[in-house]
Parts: structure tokens; sequence; C-alpha cells
């Protein structure tokens, strides 16, 4: 029997960071799917399709294949046999993949990679529809949130840290964007499920916000 953590919430939640430590402390493999959502957004970079090109995004579906590997606890992507875990960060993807990822067939079938990765594992897994969707009935349903402004300084931050050239404006912008496009989502939207358990991350240190999910799934864990 698998074992599921799922993790839902808006970008710079530390969403991403958290679930990455916690991985490695309690030996959980980390499944980021908002990475599949970006490697479709490279694919469309790489072979020049443009968002309002829907009909050719859906047809080139078949044609992505997704991979993730966990070395270390870190997690390596992969797009069609090649790595690609720093590409999908950059600020090209980063300004499409939301509405990218609103398309119906899109989610279908990242839905489908996503649920088939976790398959037989015990996982940690974030997102925006992991706790409503993808995995209804995981064994810990978590909901972190934060003030819009803290979430954007703190992206800003990553983004100065890892050379990514965008203004704190920018990624205040890109992440109100974000936010609305995807709690208006037709498939998928991000919402609060009923029995996640609600985490308010704004006065929280990276230490202080991993410690609390740990607490949550260890009791749920019994280890
Ligand atoms: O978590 P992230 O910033 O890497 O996610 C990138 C985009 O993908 C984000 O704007 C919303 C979307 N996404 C989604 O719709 N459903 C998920 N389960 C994960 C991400």
């Amino acid at each position: 029997m698998s074992f599921v953590v799922a993790i839902d919430g808006p970008a710079g939640t530390g969403k991403g960071t958290v679930t990455s430590l916690i991985s490695k402390e309690l030996g959980l493999v980390n499944i980021d799917t908002g990475a599949t959502y970006r490697c479709v957004a490279l694919y469309m970079i790489q072979n020049q399709i443009k968002l309002e090109e829907k009909e050719k995004i859906i047809a080139s579906l078949p044609a992505i294949h997704i991979d993730m590997k966990n070395e270390n606890g870190e997690q390596i992507v992969f797009l069609n046999g090649k790595e690609v875990t720093k590409e999908i960060r950059s600020k090209e993807v980063t300004q499409i993949v939301s509405q990218v990822s609103s398309i119906k067939e899109v989610r279908f079938a990242m839905v489908e990679v996503q649920r088939k990765l976790a398959e037989g594992k015990d996982v940690i897994m974030e997102g925006r529809d992991i706790t409503t969707y993808v995995f209804p009935n995981a064994d810990v349903k978590i909901y972190l949130d934060g003030d819009e402004n803290e979430r954007a300084r703190r992206r800003f931050k990553e983004m100065q840290e890892k050379g990514i050239n965008m203004t704190y404006e920018e990624v205040l912008k890109n992440i109100q964007a974000r936010d609305k496009n995807d709690k208006e989502k037709e498939v998928g939207a991000l919402k609060i499920a009923e029995d996640a358990i609600y985490i308010d991350t704004t006065h929280l240190t990276v230490e202080e916000e991993k410690e609390k999910v740990k607490e949550i799934i260890k009791e749920k864990r019994g280890k």
C-alpha cells in the first residue's frame, strides 16, 4: 500500500522547498506536479507553438514524454529523454505555464502522468489540485497559503539567487495573474479541500513551516 501526502497552494507558499526537505527527511518520493505543466510549456517554446494555437498544443500531447527521478532527495525532470530541471524554471516558461495548464486536455494528460509517477510509492506531491482532484483520498491533505506580497518577496529572492532577471513588480504581477488564473480554471481549479489542513505561512520561516507539515505527516503515518 502506498502512502500519499498531498499539498496544494498558490505560488510562493514554500510548497516546493518544504516538500523537497520533507521528502529527504521522511524518505518519501517527491513529485512536483507543476513541473509536468512546465514541461508542456517548454515543449511549446521549443517547437514555436503559441498559446493561441490550442489545437496544436492538444495535438502535440502524445509527443510529450515526461519522467522524474529523485536523486539525493532532489527532483530531476526529463522531457523526451533530455534533462530540463533548470530550463523549466525560466522566465519564459513561468509566464505562460498557468495558461497552458488551464487547457482541459493538457490537464487530463498531465494528471495521468502524475498518477503514474506516484503508483505504488510513498509520495509527497505538491501542486494546485492534488488534494481535490489528483488524489482526493490522499492520506494527508494540506493547503498552504500566504499573503501575496510576502509570497512575491520570497519568489523574487529565489529568482535573484537563480540569476533569473525579473523585477519585484514583475514577480508580483505574475503571481497575481497566476493566482487568478489558477483559481478560475474550468478543471482542477485551486481551492481548499473541505478536509484539508489549512496553514497560513505568511509569518512562518521555512524551518517552522517544514516542522508543522512534518508533524502532521508523522502523526498520520505513525513514523
Ligand atoms: O508550482 P509551479 O509554480 O511550478 O506551477 C506552475 C503552474 O502550473 C502554475 O501556474 C499552476 C499550474 N499547476 C496546476 O495547474 N496544477 C498543478 N497540480 C500544479 C501546477
